[in-house]
């Protein structure tokens, strides 16, 4: 049977700073994964048909390469097909997805991407990851309006990108593994919303606000000269300065801060929310032997769920 997946994601540094033209930090959860498999239609000649159990009941059907369907998940297929030159395949996706939607871990991106990659080797075709990353980006803007494109590239390249928008995209090596733990605040939050929250805010008072922007750009500068150089616990310190400044911009809350708290209190390196924040993860950067006791303090203060991932080293 054909099948194919994609990886979830989280922002390391620089959340928000990166909409307004600033660098930002993303690196793939490998573990956490959208999984496509690719069946034989349940009646003969049946148009391709995509099945999203764990996301909902509807069948959802796309007819034409030619449409240009509201629906992200029929999008991304006419898209793929398009651009392959490829008709439309008398084929069922059934897709599985392990991230939670609406938390800052790229579930958008990367049931796109996963939905692609199985289209194109049902077709035996390929798509460089250039164009391949367009198109995801072209439906992740239905989801956000404007989004700056990160999501989509690190979920695409499954490898942690350096990125500032409009710019060529930077993939820098690792030095060092390290581990992260990712704290579910159990609260949905949209990005649409925060990322709205935030430009009304320049809007309003530019002077407050893009200085911070500024700032943590530079903490994405700062995190990537770590990253290649290796002693990987300094982005503790990092990690805590641009929760700090998050704050300030306004896209943090309670639980958030909580839990940002606790894994301090109980020995992380450093602790941040990630993703558009007003709710959904937070991350936390441990040593090797704190790591369990980081757990625990997350989930006494009230984590729906404690996820570990470790950012392997490239080099
Ligand atoms: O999709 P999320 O929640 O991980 O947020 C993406 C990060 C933002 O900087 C808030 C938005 C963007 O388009 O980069």
């Amino acid at each position: 049977m054909i099948q194919a997946s994609a990886c979830g994601k989280v922002i390391l540094f620089g959340e928000h700073a990166v909409v307004h033209g600033f660098p930002a930090i993303a690196v793939p959860v490998s573990g956490l994964r959208v999984l496509v498999r690719v069946h034989p239609p349940e009646q003969p000649g049946e148009t391709l048909q995509i099945v999203a159990s764990d996301l909902d009941m509807s069948v959802r059907e796309l007819h034409s390469v030619d449409e240009l369907p509201d629906d992200p998940l029929l999008r991304i297929a006419a898209l793929t097909l398009r651009a392959a030159g490829q008709p439309v395949p008398s084929l069922r996706l059934e897709i599985h997805s392990h991230i939670p939607i609406a938390s800052g871990l790229g579930s958008g991106a990367a049931i796109s991407t996963a939905i692609a990659r199985a289209l194109l080797s049902s077709c035996e075709t390929e798509l460089p990851a250039e164009k391949l990353n367009e198109l995801v980006y072209q439906v992740e803007s239905i989801y956000h309006g404007r989004p700056s494109g990160i999501d989509n590239t690190v979920i695409v390249y499954e490898r942690p990108v350096y990125f500032v928008r409009g710019e060529p995209i930077e993939l820098p090596e690792i030095a060092e593994p390290f581990t992260l733990l990712i704290g579910d605040s159990g609260v949905r939050a949209s990005t649409r919303v925060s990322v709205g929250f935030v430009s009304r805010r320049i809007e309003s008072e530019p002077v407050a606000v893009m200085p911070l922007l500024k700032q943590i750009g530079e903490l994405s500068k700062a995190a990537r000269h770590v990253l290649q150089h290796g002693n990987p616990d300094m982005l503790g310190p990092l990690m805590n300065e641009n929760h700090r400044l998050l704050r300030e911009v306004g896209v943090s809350s309670e639980r958030l801060d909580v839990l940002v708290a606790a894994a301090l209190e109980a020995g992380a390196l450093g602790a941040k929310l990630s993703g558009g924040g007003m709710g959904g993860n937070m991350i936390t950067l441990v040593g090797p032997a704190g790591a369990d006791a980081v757990a625990g303090a997350l989930e006494r203060a009230g984590a729906v769920s404690v996820r570990r991932t470790t950012v392997q080293a490239t080099l």
